[in-house]
């Protein structure tokens, strides 16, 4: 029998924000149901607030160029080629006795020597600046006229491909007028939309001019801060309500050398002074060469604090454990026995986070630059994807010298870089062995993989160390990337890891960002242009499932099995939870086959009261064609769907589940 239902829906429209949209038809009556059944007495695990979370590492100009909003690139004048970045004309001069003992290069313009023959530079920021109509833009330069006088720089925000009269669309007059290096700062509105813009800088008159550290930032930053992070793209992070935060990698914690490993030191303080660091992905794959991709820090260890508080996740810092990069390196690890300033930093880097500012010079500094109550830290990794015996060895010093000082951090070790196998198998007993809280799991893996993982952790020991997926995504075969059915796979996964928060304590994609122009790696959670953004398909179900974490594991059956996709379960996967703050039972179900899937689902045991009327909320995530994907052009071309409340009879609920779909089921208690 097929019966046609007609039923308004409600789209997501942000966190916790549906808005109505046109009446949908939904098809078919189940011939025979599978019939799920959920124990709504008896709770198997606590889900973690952490489980899940987001990774940001700089790579796909993830920071400068993307998440940090700073518009200029090389803007102290440090890469190795002074002028990356720049156009210069007339008299320009570099000059390396600068007020910024870390970053000593600045620029001297001085008069050409003729009239009408100028002398300025122009920056072209990271793939253009993008300036949208009605936003205002503040400039900042650190300033002095050497020779003492008064000296006029003009500054302009430019559209140099432009057919009307004049590129600059805005320009405002600085007057320099001390001896002394000085900050000054205009701020400029631009009247049109630029995608690919630039900051042009001339000098009217004869005084010659020093400048240093030139910025531009929109000043509608998130949250408004200065120095602050792009307002959309942060938005993004929030909307995922994400429980953890991991940072800054990823392979650039390793460095490609130890000499380039992050080092979190550099990255705070004030801006004007964090040198300058290479960044591997400009160029680690010789296909994706970027050789004007630096890291800059003016998105470091306090901007990621405070963003990882504003948005609500627990701050999970990675630390070099005194390797490189075990991929290109055999050899250049710092030794066992020289290993101390390596842990010194992960200790003084707890201190920056929560020591009191009275104690502690990093403390101290952290209040200094505005944040004096503490960041409260509580978890650490240390290494990335590190293998082998020296791995363990390095690592033990750390163990104990924190845990020493700082018995309640939890600690976090690797498993490698691959999902199972001989490195995998030797370092996960290693890592209980010292005592590691959690063991960090890597696995970007083809959807076949994901579609058979759905009981990985079914039977991982309850007790001990506890996982951490900290990077994965479905990498698709062929030319697919961030398709729907990545997504599907993941989400199928997923419903593993939910059903075994005993175990698995957080997860988090990777990685988070990607600059159309200027990506390395993909798939990406987030995609970006100068001015646009988009939220990929993994995306909406890594938010799906963050904002229905729940806090506790009910058990979830179909013919007494639990629901992961094995023989005989026609490609479903399942869980549920209960949330003891929403009063909510949510049920997650995936359906990876091409098939309609009737559904029963039954609410057994305490929890739904006899002879009380309840309401279930059925959301829909699905796509007209599995390779399909939102794009900058159509950012929400697949997007969860939520239908209106439909009542249930007793404790049962009848649906079809949608071939290829990921389904959430609230029912409010
Ligand atoms: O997420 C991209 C890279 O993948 C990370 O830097 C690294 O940890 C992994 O190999």
């Amino acid at each position: 029998m097929n019966k046609l239902l007609l039923l308004p829906v409600l789209v997501l429209a942000g966190a916790g924000t549906w808005t109505a949209r046109a009446a949908e038809p939904q098809t078919t009556q189940p011939e025979k149901s599978h019939e799920m059944v959920v124990n709504t007495s008896k709770r198997t695990a606590t889900v973690q607030p952490t489980m899940y979370g987001i990774f940001f590492e700089d790579i796909n100009y993830a920071a400068d160029g993307g998440l940090y909003a700073e518009l200029v690139k090389n803007r102290s004048f440090e890469f190795p080629d002074h002028y990356m970045g720049w156009n210069i004309f007339g008299n320009v001069e570099l000059h390396d006795d600068g007020p910024f003992e870390r970053n000593p290069h600045y620029v001297r313009l001085g008069s050409s020597g003729h009239n009408y023959k100028y002398t300025g530079l122009e920056n072209e920021g990271f793939f253009g600046i993008g300036y949208a109509a009605n936003a205002e833009y503040r400039f900042t330069v650190w300033a002095r006229v050497p020779e003492g006088g008064e000296a006029t720089l003009t500054v302009m925000l430019c559209d140099p491909s432009t057919q009307s009269e004049r590129q600059q669309f805005a320009e405002t007059r600085l007057k320099i007028d001390s001896p002394e290096w000085k900050q000054y700062e205009a701020v400029l509105k631009a009247d049109r939309t630029v995608d690919r813009g630039t900051l042009r800088l001339m000098l009217r008159g004869t005084t010659p001019v020093d400048l240093e550290h030139v910025s531009l930032f929109p000043v509608d930053t998130w949250r408004g801060h200065r120095n602050g992070m792009r307002k959309d793209l942060a938005q993004a992070l929030a909307d995922l309500h994400p429980g953890v935060f991991r940072f800054p990698g990823g392979c650039i914690v390793e460095g490609t050398d130890l000499g380039t490993r992050y080092q979190w030191k550099n990255s705070v303080g004030q801006v004007e002074n964090r040198p300058l660091n290479e960044n591997r992905w400009h160029y680690t794959f010789t296909h994706r060469f970027f050789p004007d991709y630096f890291q800059s820090y003016g998105l470091g260890f306090y901007e990621y604090f405070l963003l990882a508080e504003e948005i609500g996740a627990e701050p999970l810092p990675v630390v070099n454990v005194g390797l490189a990069c075990q991929f290109q390196n055999k050899t250049g690890h710092a030794a066992v026995d020289e290993l101390q300033p390596y842990i010194d930093d992960v200790l003084d880097l707890i201190e920056f986070a929560n020591g009191n500012p009275s104690e502690n010079r990093w403390a101290a500094l952290r209040a200094e630059m505005g944040h004096p109550e503490p960041f409260g830290l509580k978890f650490v990794a240390i290494g990335n994807e590190q293998w082998g015996e020296i791995y363990p060895e390095h690592l033990k010093p750390f163990v104990e010298q924190v845990r020493a000082k700082y018995p309640e951090i939890k600690l976090i070790g690797s498993s490698g870089p691959e999902s199972e196998g001989e490195k995998f198998d030797y370092l996960w007993p290693e890592m209980r062995k010292l005592g590691a809280d959690l063991v960090d799991e890597h696995f970007y893996r083809p959807e076949k993989w994901f579609l058979t993982q759905g009981n990985r952790y079914d039977n991982y020991p309850r007790k001990g160390t506890k996982v951490f997926a900290g990077e994965y995504a479905c990498h698709g075969r062929g030319k697919k990337w961030n398709h729907f059915e990545a997504a599907l796979c993941e989400a199928a996964f997923m419903t593993g890891l939910e059903r075994n928060a005993d175990v698995v304590e957080m997860a988090t994609y990777a990685p988070l960002f990607a600059h159309i122009d200027g990506w390395q790696w993909r798939p990406d959670l987030i995609w970006f242009d100068n001015l646009r953004s988009f939220r990929s398909c993994s995306y909406y179900v890594q938010q799906l499932f963050a904002c229905n974490r729940g806090t506790h594991v009910l058990p979830l059956t179909m013919d007494g099995r639990v629901v992961s996709g094995q023989e005989g379960q026609k490609g479903l996967f399942a869980s549920a939870v209960i949330d003891d703050n929403r009063h909510e039972i949510m049920v997650k179900v995936v359906n990876t086959s091409s098939e309609e899937q009737p559904l029963s689902l039954r609410f057994d045991g305490k929890a739904l009261r006899k002879g009380r009327a309840y309401e279930i909320v059925a959301t829909t995530f699905t796509a007209d064609d599995p390779d399909g994907e939102n794009t900058l052009d159509q950012p929400e071309r697949y997007i969860p769907v939520t239908g209106a409340p439909q009542s249930i009879a007793g404790n049962r609920f009848e649906t079809i589940v949608t071939p290829k779909s990921v389904n959430l089921y609230r029912i409010a208690l």
